[in-house]
């Protein structure tokens, strides 16, 4: 008897040191614990024994079920451990951080040069009716920007206002100056949409920046000076600055920027078409009926506005030739832009 159990003990301690694996090791206790192991069948065979014998075989089977217990737990927590053990030198996968939009840089990047000489960023919104996006405006019923070939009309039944995909940003002036009282001084980034067909320059939805200011005293140079620094910053301090005389509905007088072309220094090349200059915006001062129509009187307040494409400012700094390729998300296109 005493054999039998020493070969048992044998047996156990060489099969538990050859098994490689946790399911391996589980069969393997099965085998010598279970229900059928020989340790079982025995123990339900002492009553059966010699009563002077008995003693003696408990002992024994109590001995062999220890010593293979501690076999089993001994093995499992070295498999254990290996399986857990990690590779330092194993290679990684390599990640692939992500960029952000070209449109995206763009537009942070000038929203925070106007937050340094104290404007605050807002957001309008894409939904807006007719009335903030023309009449509050000063654009008149006849314009043909009204025009549902120039703007997307939304179906949504309403008796007071009939709604649309604003076309502009400068909607978002009109709610801000309702909204607050001055002194203001906001700039809004946003999508805008126009039912144009798409080619190199033109798209249905694209980005502007819109900002003005608002207070008693504010006057055309304040304008310039702010423009100026805007330009300065976002593109190079040797950047020239022209304003050409223009027509805007909502300010008056108004004007169109220009900046002496940053790639030739304005020699003339092909990203300004020879003459030196490039169109960056459209401004001017508030029309006193526009401010009127959002509940401040022009007698006390005067303010400056102005709006611009961010595609095309985008399309400017980074030398890129069509709109396009803002929207089609090929990461050959997206991944030249800095990180994060
Ligand atoms: N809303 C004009 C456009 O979409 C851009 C613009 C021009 C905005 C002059 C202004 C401004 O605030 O003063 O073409």
């Amino acid at each position: 008897m005493q054999e039998d159990f020493q070969k048992l003990k044998q047996t156990a301690e060489r099969d538990f040191r050859k098994v490689q694996t946790l399911e391996e090791l589980e069969a393997l206790k099965v085998k010598f614990l279970g229900r059928n192991s020989f340790l079982a069948q025995f123990s339900k065979k002492i009553p059966l024994l010699e009563p002077s014998l008995r003693p003696q075989a408990g002992r024994l089977l109590n001995e062999a079920k220890s010593f293979i217990t501690a076999l089993w737990q001994e093995r499992k927590k070295e498999l254990n451990l290996q399986q857990d053990k990690i590779d330092l030198s194993f290679p990684s996968y390599s990640l692939r951080r992500a960029k952000l939009h070209p449109l995206t840089l763009v537009i942070r990047e000038i929203c925070s040069i106007f937050e340094r000489i104290g404007f605050e960023i807002q957001e309008g919104r894409e939904i807006e009716d007719e009335w903030h996006n023309f009449t509050a405006l000063n654009i008149p019923l006849e314009h043909p920007s009204r025009d549902a070939f120039d703007t997307f009309y939304l179906n949504i039944p309403s008796k007071r206002y009939k709604y649309l995909l604003r076309s502009h940003t400068s909607p978002s002036q009109i709610r801000l100056m309702r909204k607050r009282k001055p002194p203001l001084a906001f700039v809004v980034p946003g999508r805008v949409y126009r039912p144009d067909n798409m080619d190199a320059s033109h798209s249905f939805m694209f980005h502007q920046i819109e900002g003005f200011a608002v207070d008693k005293d504010i006057n055309f140079s304040h304008l310039k000076g702010v423009l100026a620094y805007f330009v300065q910053n976002l593109f190079s301090s040797e950047v020239k600055l022209r304003f050409r005389p223009h027509f805007f509905p909502f300010t008056e007088p108004s004007a169109e920027v220009d900046i002496s072309c940053f790639i030739c220094k304005g020699k003339g090349c092909s990203v300004c078409k020879k003459s030196g200059w490039l169109e960056i915006l459209g401004c001017g001062m508030i029309h006193p009926e526009v401010l009127s129509s959002c509940g401040i009187s022009p007698k006390k307040y005067q303010g400056f506005a102005f709006g611009m494409g961010v595609e095309r400012i985008t399309m400017l700094k980074y030398r890129i030739n069509d709109i396009r390729l803002f929207f089609e998300n090929d990461l050959r296109f997206l991944e030249q832009f800095y990180e994060v």
